[in-house]
């Protein structure tokens, strides 16, 4: 089914406009009769923030954005799902186009900024699939025009408390004017403040539900110092490195599409979201788990950003290339490599090049 997919629908789908293909993509996933997904093998198991991952390959925010299809989603193979960004109320986001392919350079450039049906909608969808199991985490963030940004995360993190498996708060996303700045100084440690009070609040009702937190690649490593600091002192359960660039490499080869405003990801994405990884992972210290997101499109990347420093992995970008059949050959490709290697699980690969790769010239 994945692969009778990737070869007739996906071809097509790459022919039409980015969001009416992203649109088309949910409305066959509602209807697709998916088989029950297959045991994982027990090799790629992970245990983090208190929850246990058949396997480390997570689809990444932005792609199930109201919770329509996160069942269909698991059947695929992933090991975990995040759905969002959500915010409290319903808004449309930035009028389009705001969705850009790179296909020469495989990256994509997006500037929806938040379009969200609300949180009451996605409610209604995770409370509908309540008890059929599986990961899903909720991604949370804020209103446009909301007068206290702060609040919009912690009304959320207690609203979802019941049906999240784990909470991400994105203040990372450079298409809401203004959201990055959460990440700065007194703000930022005023949130973790907010979200962990929040989350000690549901923990006496809902019991422990991880909030991590997603962080931009852009950050420099004087603010990457001060986030981590800050990440460590509230102990947050995680982090994710990281949400899209606002930077445009300048060997990109779609050089017109480069020139779209907003957040770039996929392959262009790999090697600055990669070392920022490895930049979090030493100053992190093992305090918690970290989730690597950016640009994997293959087994190889995937093993790099565990190498790197993460337990877990995201992909979204590399799937508009190469279908959801990627899944499964990463699947595959880890599996291989801890067999090779003689690995007892992910675990021990984890961060093993971290400390080498902050030695290395700074990615373009
Ligand atoms: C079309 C699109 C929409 C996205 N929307 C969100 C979002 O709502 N929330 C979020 O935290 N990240 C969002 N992201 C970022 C992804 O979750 C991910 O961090 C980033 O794309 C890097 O991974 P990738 O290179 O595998 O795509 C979006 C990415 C894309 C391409």
């Amino acid at each position: 089914m994945i692969a009778l997919y990737d070869t007739l629908a996906r071809p097509l789908l790459g022919l039409i406009e980015p969001e009416s293909a992203h649109r088309l993509a949910i409305k066959g996933l509602k209807v697709a009769p998916l088989p029950n997904r297959s045991d994982d093998d027990p090799l790629l198991a992970v245990r983090a923030f208190g929850l246990n991952f058949p396997n480390p390959v997570g689809m990444a925010a932005g792609f199930d954005k109201h919770a329509e299809v996160p069942d269909a989603l698991l059947k695929l193979g992933f090991g975990f799902v995040e759905i969002g960004t959500v915010t409290p109320l319903p808004q449309p986001g930035n009028p389009p186009p705001r969705l850009f392919r790179l296909p020469p350079d495989q990256g994509v450039i997006n500037r929806l900024g938040f379009n969200s049906e609300g949180a009451d909608a996605v409610l209604r969808r995770l409370a509908a699939r309540a008890g059929a199991g599986g990961i899903i985490g909720v991604n949370v963030g804020a209103n446009k025009d909301s007068k206290d940004r702060i609040a919009d995360y912690v009304r959320q993190i207690e609203l979802f408390a019941p049906v999240a498996s784990y909470f991400t708060c994105n203040i990372s996303s450079p298409n809401t004017p203004g959201l990055r700045d959460l990440q700065q100084g007194q703000v930022f440690d005023e949130l973790l403040s907010r979200v962990m009070e929040a989350r000690a609040r549901i923990h006496r009702k809902a019991g422990t539900t991880p909030v991590l937190i997603k962080i931009a690649p852009d950050l420099t490593l004087n603010e990457l110092d001060d986030v981590v600091g800050a990440a460590r002192r509230h102990r947050v359960d995680g982090m994710m490195i990281g949400n899209t660039t606002v930077l445009r490499p300048p060997w990109l080869r779609d050089r017109t599409t480069a020139h779209e405003p907003g957040g770039l990801s996929g392959r262009p994405l790999f090697g600055l979201s990669t070392r920022m990884l490895a930049e979090t992972y030493v100053r992190v210290e093992s305090a918690f788990p970290l989730v690597g997101v950016g640009g994997i499109d293959s087994g190889e990347t995937a093993l790099a950003k565990i190498r790197a420093g993460a337990c877990l992995v995201q992909l979204y970008s590399a799937l508009v290339f190469h279908g959801f059949g990627l899944v499964g050959r990463i699947k595959r490709s880890l599996v291989d490599a801890l067999r090779s290697g003689q690995y007892a699980s992910i675990g021990d690969l984890v961060g093993a090049d971290a400390a080498a790769m902050t030695a290395e010239a700074w990615p373009e």
